[in-house]
C-alpha cells in the first residue's frame, strides 16, 4: 500500500481526467466507424488510431493516481455525441474537442500549482506538450481537408488526402495491429 501523494481534490481532478480521456477515446471510435461507413477508408484509420491513443492517455493517469498512492476510480463513459453531418464537421469537431481537453488539463496544471504539487504539476505538464501537437494535427486535418475539398465536382484531391491519412505517423496502433 503506498503512502498517499496526492490532496483529495487533486484525486479527483485526475481521476475525472481518466474518465474523460476514456469518452475522447470513444468520440474518435465513433467517428472512426461513421467515416468507415461513409467511404474515407483513411481518416478512420487515422481516427482509429487515434482512439487508441486517448486509451493510451487514459492509462497514464491510472498509473500516476495509483504510483501516488491514490484510488483510481473507474467509471462510467458517456455516451459520444451523434454522428456528424459531413465530413467538415466531423474534423471541426475534432479540434473541438482537442481544445476543450486543452482546458482541462490547464485547469489540473493549475490546482498542481496553487497546491505546490510539483510531481503532478512535472506530470500534466508531458500533456500540455501533448495538446499542443494534438490541436495542430486536428488544425492540419481541417486544413488538409479545406484545400482538397475546394474543387466543385473534383472529389480526386479528398481521394489523395484520404488515401495520405491512413499512412499519417501518430504513435499508436490500432486494436487489429496488437499481438494479444
Ligand atoms: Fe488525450
Ligand atoms: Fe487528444
Amino acid at each position: 500500500m503506498k503512502t498517499k501523494r496526492i490532496s483529495d481534490k487533486v484525486e479527483k481532478a485526475l481521476n475525472d481526467q481518466m474518465t474523460r480521456e476514456a469518452y475522447q477515446a470513444q468520440v474518435y471510435l465513433s467517428y472512426a466507424s461513421w467515416a468507415e461507413c461513409n467511404s474515407y477508408a483513411g481518416i478512420a484509420t487515422f481516427l482509429y488510431k487515434h482512439a487508441h491513443e486517448e486509451r493510451e492517455h487514459m492509462f497514464k493517469f491510472i498509473k500516476y493516481i495509483n504510483d501516488r498512492g491514490g484510488k483510481t476510480k473507474i467509471e462510467a463513459i458517456k455516451a459520444p455525441p451523434a454522428d456528424p453531418k459531413d465530413m467538415e464537421e466531423c474534423l471541426k469537431n475534432v479540434l473541438k474537442h482537442e481544445i476543450d481537453n486543452s482546458a482541462a488539463i490547464d485547469a489540473i496544471v493549475n490546482l498542481a500549482h496553487e497546491e505546490k504539487d510539483w510531481a503532478t504539476f512535472n506530470f500534466g505538464q508531458w500533456f500540455v506538450k501533448e495538446q499542443i501537437e494534438e490541436e495542430s494535427l486536428a488544425n492540419d486535418l481541417l486544413d488538409k481537408f479545406s484545400l482538397a475539398s475546394k474543387v466543385v465536382g473534383n472529389n480526386a484531391n479528398l481521394y489523395e488526402m484520404d488515401k495520405d491519412l491512413s499512412s499519417a505517423p501518430q504513435g499508436a496502433t490500432i486494436p487489429q495491429e496488437e499481438k494479444f
